[in-house]
């Protein structure tokens, strides 16, 4: 089995965790592109989507899925993304798409993360992955000071601008075994927009595609 079918797998059981007549929240990658083909199959059921990236709206209205500006919106029943890396505390590491800080506000929002992954993205500790961290275009070279006294090693992801106008460093070198104090911690950097740990708010329910069929953990 390819890594891209374990995706396929994990990513069409995540169809379970949809309530028709609901507005579903979208996150952003491989997988979740799996995601959003199997939600096509069912758009006559939901309301719409509240997406995390313009790469997924895209996708989404392809498939004749109505967008939902999430301003307009109170309440999520439940978001539905990949990770990076994920931990066996459900928290994670996301934005290896760049799409971090949207995910982080629909993923606020929802009642409900199911978090979709294939099996090699199941880790003891975070960190092998490098860490992005969404930053504001001026700060960025003072943040990767910053970043580089808390013992990893930042590297300026060329090229890319956010959805929201900003720069991206890739934090490596990291041994994450305490999430939720680094994501406070790389947080309370000044020009930090985003960090790409979600432990604060990790996932609830973990879909793993592997060769034997998908695991699931959570609830
Ligand atoms: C996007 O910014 C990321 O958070 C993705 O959710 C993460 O990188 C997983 O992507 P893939 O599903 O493409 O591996």
């Amino acid at each position: 089995m390819t890594q891209d079918e374990m995706k396929k797998a994990a990513g069409w059981a995540a169809l379970d965790y949809v309530t028709p007549g609901t507005i579903v929240g979208v996150g952003t990658g491989s997988t979740v592109n799996h995601f959003i083909d199997a939600l096509g199959s069912i758009k006559d059921q939901i309301l719409g989507a509240v997406s995390s990236s313009e790469a997924s709206t895209a996708r989404l209205e392809q498939l004749g899925i109505r967008i939902f500006d999430l301003n307009d919106v109170s309440e999520l029943a439940v978001y539905v993304d990949g990770a990076d890396e994920i931990d066996g505390s459900m928290a994670m590491i996301k934005g290896g798409g760049a799409a971090l800080t949207r995910e982080k506000i629909v993923a606020a929002v929802a009642d409900r993360f199911v978090c979709i992954v294939d099996g090699t993205k199941t880790v003891d500790v975070m960190g092998r992955f490098p860490l992005p961290v969404e930053v504001i275009p001026m700060a960025r070279e003072y943040v990767a000071r910053e970043l580089a006294k808390l013992g990893g090693k930042p590297v300026y992801r060329e090229g890319v601008i956010t959805d929201n106008g900003n720069h991206i460093l890739d934090v490596q070198g990291l041994q994450i075994t305490e999430p939720k104090a680094l994501e406070a911690r790389i947080n309370a950097i000044v020009g930090v927009v985003t960090n790409g740990l979600f432990a604060e708010r990790g996932a609830d329910v973990l879909l793993i595609g592997t060769p034997d069929g998908v695991v699931r953990k959570g609830a």
